[in-house]
């Protein structure tokens, strides 16, 4: 578990059945988001992504929270005091996991939200692919009751999956909703009650850990990509990498789907996922 690698302070890793259920680990800070936490997460998800067996990567909070947001001291507080330099490397080093490294992970991440949600922790929650909440988790844009914007990237991403009417809302009210709320929102894909949030969680991953992780990886970032492209640019480029991903995958799912449903008549694509 961790030591000599990196974590283990601040965020632990579990891995079963090549889920990697990672956890924020300062419960008695609500999980706040510490300097010690950015680093030991990049270290984490460093070691996921190389680590084969692991397919799925799930990041949930210890005890009542799934994160505070940035922690107002330490992350905040001492760095605004001291030497520039540092922080703006400190907020660099943020940005790089709760962004671009969650955004561009190359397996999928899944968010399982037990708790309080604040701030800087919807840029983790946005940054996975997917998420699970409990029906009554507390989740909020809390930024403006202490007098900032949502920095960081947290506007950006809000603004990518709230509409406009409920992004403005809840950045300029700064009032809390629940699990359900953030499912209608489309914060998170599902709201479950809380007993059933792991279980539900756990289903998830295995839907996903059943697909072709090539492939898998190769959607995802087309997904990202694409957002920002014209709709000619949008097309050549998912040809491109659609010819490219055939080309380039290991097992060759397209062939051994094509061959299980067309010869073989062993299983039907609109239902499942072929043999693999
Ligand atoms: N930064 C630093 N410390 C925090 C944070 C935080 N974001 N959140 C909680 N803590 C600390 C508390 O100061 C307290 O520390 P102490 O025991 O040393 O006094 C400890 O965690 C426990 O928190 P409580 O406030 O006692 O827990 P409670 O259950 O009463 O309330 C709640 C929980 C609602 C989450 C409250 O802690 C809170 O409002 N936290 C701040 C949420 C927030 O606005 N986050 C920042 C968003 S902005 C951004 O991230 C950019």
């Amino acid at each position: 578990e961790g030591s000599g690698r990196g974590w283990g302070e601040f965020v632990t890793v579990e891995t079963e059945d090549g889920i990697a259920w990672i956890t924020l680990n300062r419960p008695e800070k609500q999980n706040a988001i510490n300097p010690g936490i950015v680093r030991e997460m990049i270290a984490v998800l460093d070691a996921m992504e190389e680590d084969d067996s692991v397919g799925v990567v799930v990041i949930t909070g210890a005890g009542d929270a799934f994160s505070a947001g940035q922690d107002l001291k330490e992350y905040f507080r001492v760095p605004d005091a001291g030497p520039p330099l540092d922080r703006e490397r400190l907020y660099a080093s943020n940005a790089a996991w709760q962004w671009r490294r969650m955004m561009y992970f190359r397996k999928p991440t899944i968010a399982m939200v037990n708790g309080w949600c604040f701030g800087g922790a919807f840029q983790v929650l946005i940054g996975c692919d997917l998420a699970v909440a409990a029906d009554d988790a507390v989740f909020g844009l809390s930024e403006i009751n202490w007098g900032i914007i949502p920095a960081g990237i947290v506007t950006k991403s809000v603004a990518e999956v709230m509409s406009q009417r409920d992004a403005l809302y809840y950045i300029m009210t700064g009032e809390t909703f629940d699990g359900r709320r953030a499912k209608e929102l489309g914060l998170v894909n599902i709201a479950v009650p809380r007993e059933e949030l792991r279980d539900r969680t756990r289903a998830l991953a295995e839907t996903l850990k059943a697909k072709n992780p090539f492939v898998l990886r190769a959607a995802k970032t087309a997904y990202h990509h694409v957002k920002s492209m014209s709709w000619e640019s949008a097309l050549e480029y998912l040809m491109a990498k659609s010819d490219a991903t055939k080309f380039r995958d290991p097992e060759k799912g397209d062939q051994a789907g094509m061959r299980q449903f067309l010869d073989e008549k062993s299983y039907r694509p609109g239902l499942q996922t072929y043999e693999r």
